[in-house]
């Protein structure tokens, strides 16, 4: 119903106001301070992308809704409160707070940070009818004109990263919420841009993540490409030690064709696949080649197989040519 639905927003965006004003504001919200400023974000972007922090007491946040009229049921609808022996608490405590909005730039939801090695390291919302993860994207109101304009999302892991991406400069950074893509979020991509570069962490996780997605991104028709950032590395860390224009050159412009990042991932099943696996590996890269509907890609993967495994060029495109003619 309209009215619930506009007291649940009011009151999401109350929240996000509260704990940024804790945050920025109060004796109670200096751990959160400390901790994001000492992540290498400026007040500036703690105020742009209204970072906040949720105090340590068991009813501050319900305490300050209930006086601004936000019903019990709201509090609850918003997963803002939980009740606990039929009290109303806050849900999230002592947490560093992410707002995460809908398309439309409305708050419908939080990533909550533990500020200690505390677990889970991050809390979200529950699902609500607001807030469904597989339908949003972090960071892509403020992302939206910068991805037109370049033709290019940047899809990160987390917040962090989108993060330290627009406080360096690069815009067209959003993430999903958490690792597992929908082909929703890939087709909703699809309808502002063309491209995409995956910039996962570089790490095991990471490169996992990368390979379930590709797919989902290219079903929808994007063209993707995979970043290599160092080895254990995110982007957040990253731009720890270099700027903005040293991760255009190293990380961006180095970012390989979808097709060339799954030769590579290939190569985990195969440990010995420069030696005594090297046949085995190469009929399974061929397979994957054949698949794949863009011939520029193909020629360069072509290329990249018959150097690093000193295997004739035109007998693995005649291989690939015999089994596209399988697939028909
Ligand atoms: P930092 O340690 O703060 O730099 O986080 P990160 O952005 O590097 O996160 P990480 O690479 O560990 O995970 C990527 C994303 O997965 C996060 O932004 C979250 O959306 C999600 N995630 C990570 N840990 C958890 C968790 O404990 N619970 C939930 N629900 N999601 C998580
Ligand atoms: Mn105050
Ligand atoms: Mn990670
Ligand atoms: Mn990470
Ligand atoms: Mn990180």
């Amino acid at each position: 119903e309209g009215s619930e639905r506009s007291e649940r927003l009011r009151a999401l965006d109350l929240a996000a106001k509260f704990y940024n004003h804790i945050v920025m504001n109060h004796d109670a919200g200096t751990q959160g301070l400390t901790y994001l400023l000492g992540r290498n974000l400026s007040k500036k972007i703690i105020m742009d992308y209204q970072l906040g922090y949720a105090p340590q007491g068991e009813q501050t946040l319900v305490d300050f809704l209930q006086k601004r009229q936000i019903s019990r049921e709201t509090l609850l609808e918003t997963n803002l409160a939980v009740e606990r022996s039929g009290l109303l608490r806050d849900r999230f405590r002592h947490r560093v707070m992410y707002p995460i909005w809908d398309f439309q730039g409305r708050v419908v939801g939080f990533g909550a940070r533990s500020l200690g090695g505390e677990e889970p390291k991050y809390l979200n919302t529950a699902e609500t009818p607001l807030f469904q993860k597989g339908r949003l994207l972090y960071g892509f109101h403020r992302a939206r004109r910068a991805i037109r304009k370049s033709g290019m999302t940047l899809l990160a892991e987390g917040y962090m990263d989108v993060l330290a991406l627009h406080q360096a400069g690069v815009e067209n950074a959003v993430a999903a919420l958490g690792t597992a893509l929908t082909p929703e979020q890939a087709v909703f991509l699809k309808r502002v841009a063309d491209d995409v570069i995956l910039l996962y962490d570089g790490d095991e996780a990471g490169q996992r993540a990368a390979a379930r997605n590709l797919p989902i991104l290219r079903q929808a028709g994007l063209n993707v490409r995979v970043a290599r950032l160092p080895s254990g590395i995110d982007p957040d860390e990253y731009l720890k030690t270099r700027d903005a224009s040293a991760f255009r050159v190293e990380v961006l412009e180095t970012a390989v064709s979808g097709l060339l990042f799954e030769l590579q991932f290939l190569t985990r099943s195969h440990p010995n696949h420069l030696t005594s696996d090297r046949l085995a590996y190469l009929k399974d890269a061929e397979s994957i080649l054949a698949r794949d509907e863009s011939a520029v890609e193909r020629e360069e993967a072509l290329t990249y197989l018959a150097e690093t495994y000193q295997s004739p060029i035109e007998a693995l495109r005649e291989d690939v040519l015999r089994l596209r003619r399988a697939l028909e």
